[in-house]
């Protein structure tokens, strides 16, 4: 159903300096993958195989990563070390992986615009790669949840969360009219509202589903919240034309953004997943 993915990366990941100096954020590892691998494994397992990535300059490491490394590959070959590669090789054999670059940091919006050429008339994912998501134990992860909520609604859908009243100044926030447990029919969206004049508590989380008539939107879209094309208002104007929906996905969400974030992702997926 859905194939495409879109992965904007072109940010410079200034919290995590002098780490991302030359490194992008989005390869910082969670133990022993990098972020950016867990968010094209998410989408995966939501049955996506075709993967666009908006990078910028000092991005390079990511267009490596979903390559081979054929000197690497040789030294290794035949030793011990090479089942550490399986789950990468895998990816790169079973996926496509294309590159564009954003050339000007004008926002989320002009970054999923940059990507237009590469999603072309389909609907499709974005994920945040810094949001680093986990379904339940032994359920979907949070894409797949969305993917099938797409297949029955064929809108575009925002993963949302409860965040604290004080923190509504970091997300793009959200209110509905509920149409059921955790779904919500999306009237406004504001970016990084101030908590007094935030609609709700109703965070958006780096989980996107779109549908393509957004790129036209965006176009549309004027410069909003930091002088910044954000996705959130043109995701306001395609509620207000049609259908936006949020949904409260069940599991957990790490703010690798930040470096609380990603300490506590880190002792997480070290005990749950890397020891078990
Ligand atoms: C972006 C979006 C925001 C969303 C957030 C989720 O902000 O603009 O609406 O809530 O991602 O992580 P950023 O964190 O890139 O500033």
């Amino acid at each position: 159903m859905i194939k495409k993915c879109l992965f904007p990366v072109a940010g410079y990941g200034t919290r995590f300096l002098p780490a991302t100096k030359a490194m992008p954020k989005e390869m910082l590892p969670i133990v022993n993958k990098p972020l950016v691998q867990y968010g094209v494994e998410e989408a995966v397992e939501a049955g996506m195989n075709d993967f666009g990535f908006v990078t910028g300059r000092g991005k390079r490491a990511i267009a490596d990563h979903f390559d081979t490394s054929y000197e690497l590959e040789h030294q290794i070959i035949g030793t011990g070390k090479e089942e550490l590669l399986g789950s990468i090789r895998k990816l790169i054999e079973k996926n496509r992986f294309a590159f564009t670059r954003q050339n000007q940091m004008k926002g989320l919006g002009h970054a999923i615009l940059s990507g237009r050429n590469l999603i072309g008339d389909n609907p499709f994912a974005v994920v945040l790669a810094d949001d680093l998501c986990f379904g339940e134990a032994g359920g979907p992860g949070v894409l797949e949840q969305m993917a099938k909520l797409y297949a029955q609604f064929r809108c575009s859908i925002v993963a949302i969360q409860e965040v604290p009243a004080d923190q509504t100044d970091k997300y793009g926030v959200i209110s509905g009219e509920a149409i059921k447990d955790g779904l919500y029919h999306i009237t406004d969206m504001v970016e990084k509202p101030k908590p007094e004049e935030a609609p709700s508590n109703l965070a958006i989380i780096g989980r996107y589903i779109l549908t393509p008539d957004i790129f036209d939107i965006i176009e549309n879209t004027p410069p909003g919240k930091n002088g910044e094309v954000q996705i959130t208002d043109a995701l306001l104007t395609q509620a207000q034309n049609g259908c936006v929906l949020g949904y409260k996905f069940k599991g957990k969400r790490f703010d690798c953004g930040s470096i609380d974030g990603f300490v506590e992702a880190t002792n997480f997926v070290y005990n749950n997943i890397y020891k078990s």
